[in-house]
């Protein structure tokens, strides 16, 4: 089952259910660890035949966004976005190969975790929910400048191009996921993925966010 978020209360929708929505869209973008879900409710604003799915383990992240979408049209109501309560690590079977575009915007926890680890957990349910050559993006920033005692607790690797180009690669490779290229974002950069956090951590402190440009293999 798929726990859906309507306002404050979860729904759980069987597969038939699910993918009777997901059908009646051109394409699905799913954003996982999506927060608040203003990503992807602006694309969703712009883009009404493409279907928009957030997942987060946190339902307190989602819930306003959430509620916006059931209200009128007049009010912010829209009917092309979706919000998953669900960790990364336990995305449910009914969201199999449906995904064409999936971002990850500066994640934390157990997901930013999984993907600076290639966590084979993490990595092979992005497969999972991936069609072939879906286009995978992630920005994640961490550094010892700002978030070394993190680093240490959690035992994070050194970001680098190297580090992501070479080990994380093979990492990401074995799961049938490829990275295709990775670039260093600055601050200014960042302002313009207009998420929540990209607005926070922009308008911070100096810092290298992590840009991995992926397709996920057939
Ligand atoms: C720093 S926030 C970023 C939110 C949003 N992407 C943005 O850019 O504003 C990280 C998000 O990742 C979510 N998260 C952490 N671990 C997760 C996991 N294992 N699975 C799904 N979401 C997770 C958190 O609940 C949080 O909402």
């Amino acid at each position: 089952m798929v726990k859906i978020l309507i306002e404050n209360q979860i729904t759980e929708m069987n597969k038939e259910e699910f993918k009777c929505i997901v059908n009646r869209y051109s394409s699905v973008a799913v954003d996982i660890g999506t927060g608040d879900g203003q990503f992807i409710y602006k694309r969703a604003k712009q883009n009404t035949d493409e279907l928009y799915i957030g997942v987060d383990s946190s339902i307190d992240n989602m819930r306003m966004c959430s509620t916006k979408t059931t209200k009128k049209p007049s009010k912010g109501g829209i009917k092309n976005i979706l919000f998953v309560v669900s960790g990364v690590e336990d995305l449910p079977d009914e969201m199999i190969a449906i995904a064409d575009k999936i971002t990850i915007n500066l994640p934390w926890g157990s997901l930013r975790d999984g993907i600076v680890k290639g966590d084979e957990v993490v990595l092979h349910n992005i497969k999972k929910i991936s069609k072939a050559k879906t286009e995978l993006s992630i920005c994640v920033t961490y550094s010892t400048n700002h978030e070394k005692q993190e680093i240490e607790t959690r035992k994070l690797p050194t970001l680098s191009i190297d580090f992501i180009r070479t080990q994380l690669k093979q990492q990401y490779r074995a799961c049938g996921i490829n990275i295709d290229d990775a670039y260093i974002w600055n601050n200014d950069m960042l302002k313009k993925l207009d998420t929540k956090w990209a607005k926070k951590l922009a308008f911070g402190k100096k810092r290298e966010i992590f840009y991995m440009k992926c397709v996920v293999m057939d």
